[in-house]
């Protein structure tokens, strides 16, 4: 009987990318196979998330519950970035966990698991993206890891220290694998990297130096790709070349991920973003002049140290002239090995969850607003699931998610859907034959 590999992924797509190499790497050495309950797993793994404070408590209540239920004998595993920052802690506060690995360490899971009370977190390891056995969850889709690491210095976020540096991933490896990806059907391929539109800076040996732009521009050419989308990229980065050609070539999807952060420009010098208001918003108009269609979502930190209520009106400014399609936004939670974590200057912790409504308020009534727009538009969707209630599922060029009556021969195609019905976050429809 083959071994049993339960795993919960939280966090990122980086994570959910490790996740499928971590299973493939599993499966190939050790013939594991998986499955969705945990009690009969052989060996189960969280592959962690450690942005914000809150995941990383819930991790050892999680333990706790994964160490009651498994079967005698099974091994437990943590891996990722609360990994690699907490370490042998890990280990210390819970016991009976087996192993430990960090992000940048998941091509030495075939080797840990054999390893009792192991630790891995070494974070000048370079390795860890670029040879895999292939595994992945989608057959539709296809992420591909173009770069690990981050060079940049935000001084809230803790990733540089759980992912290490910047390292891009050669091209030509990253156009095999999507000539692999669609040489399998997949017509869909994301590319994922901390930073992805600073591709191209350091290699970690001799390799052409190819940037962003250019790589869309391979990628794009690979016969069966139907669609790209990539995340995230970083607004100082949005030069004039790389948004003409997201603009001009048909096989990027039309919407952008713009993470903000805050809009106000003392804020931003504080986090050490390297741009101002005036620059995200240059960057927004140019984009949507370029492409009138495009959705755009973001990433905003309320209650940052420093922040007045002048600066957060500056950031319900810029999301009032944006009118971003989507808003994923965070109180500031203060990380470890951050610069941040020392600046005294605190936002109450009350004021911020005011902000924090505020904002996700006023988001609201902009999807409202958006939502009526689209009713009786006519989209091109991708469709990727089936749905147990008899839709089909997928998401049409700029990102709506988009359900509509249908059965598996969808599954795999790209067909036209007039939106029919609309709520903020799913919309219903009608496909075209
Ligand atoms: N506090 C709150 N949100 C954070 N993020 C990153 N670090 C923190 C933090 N310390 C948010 C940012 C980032 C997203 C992935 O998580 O908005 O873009
Ligand atoms: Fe979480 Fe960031 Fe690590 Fe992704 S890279 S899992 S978002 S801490």
């Amino acid at each position: 009987m083959s071994k049993k590999l339960f795993i919960e992924t939280l966090g990122c797509a980086m994570n959910v990318r490790d996740s499928e190499h971590m299973i493939a790497e599993l499966n190939a050495s050790e013939g594991y196979e998986l499955t969705t309950d945990a009690r009969e797993a052989d060996l189960i793994m969280i592959n962690t998330c450690s942005v914000r404070e809150k995941p990383v408590h819930k991790l050892f209540s999680e333990l706790g519950v994964f160490n009651r239920l498994k079967k005698e004998g099974a091994k437990i595993g943590v891996c990722g970035c609360t990994a690699s920052h907490l370490g042998k802690e890990i280990i210390k506060k819970a016991p009976f966990v087996n192993f430990v690995l960090g992000a940048r360490n998941v091509s030495k899971i075939a080797d840990i698991v054999h390893k009792d009370k192991a630790v891995e977190i070494d974070i000048d390891y370079d390795e860890s993206q670029f040879a895999f056995k292939d595994f992945r969850s989608s057959g539709h889709k296809a992420y591909i890891n173009i770069s690990i690491g981050c060079d940049k210095q935000c001084t809230f976020c803790i990733v540089p220290k759980t992912r290490g540096d910047e390292i891009s991933i050669p091209s030509d490896l990253i156009v095999s694998e999507a000539a692999k990806a669609a040489e399998n059907g997949v017509k869909e391929i994301f590319l994922l990297g901390q930073n992805v539109n600073n591709y191209g800076r350091r290699f970690s040996g001799e390799h052409e130096k190819v940037n962003f732009t250019e790589l869309l521009r391979r990628v794009s050419v690979v016969e069966g790709v139907e669609r790209i989308r990539f995340t995230s990229p970083h607004p100082l980065h949005m030069d004039d070349e790389f948004i003409e050609e997201f603009a001009k070539n048909p096989k990027i999807c039309k919407s952008m991920h713009m993470p903000l952060q805050s809009g106000s420009t003392e804020i931003l010098k504080a986090m050490k973003r390297g741009y101002t208001k005036e620059w995200f918003l240059n960057r927004v108009e140019k984009l949507r002049s370029m492409v009138p269609d495009v959705s755009i979502s973001t990433d905003i930190i309320v209650a940052f140290p420093g922040e007045s209520d002048e600066d957060f009106e500056h950031t319900m400014d810029v999301v009032r002239k944006v009118r971003f399609e989507q808003v994923f936004s965070f109180k500031y939670s203060p990380r470890p090995l951050t610069e941040a974590e020392a600046f005294t200057n605190v936002v109450d912790s009350e004021v911020g969850s005011e902000r924090l409504s505020t904002l996700q308020a006023y988001h609201d009534s902009i999807l409202d607003d958006l939502k009526v727009v689209n009713l009786g538009k006519i989209v091109e969707v991708y469709f990727e699931e089936l749905r147990s209630d008899g839709y089909v599922a997928g998401r049409s060029d700029n990102n709506i998610m988009i359900k509509a009556k249908g059965s598996e021969e969808w599954l795999g195609k790209i067909a036209n859907v007039k939106i029919t019905e609309v709520s903020r976050m799913v919309q219903y429809g009608e496909i075209l034959a």
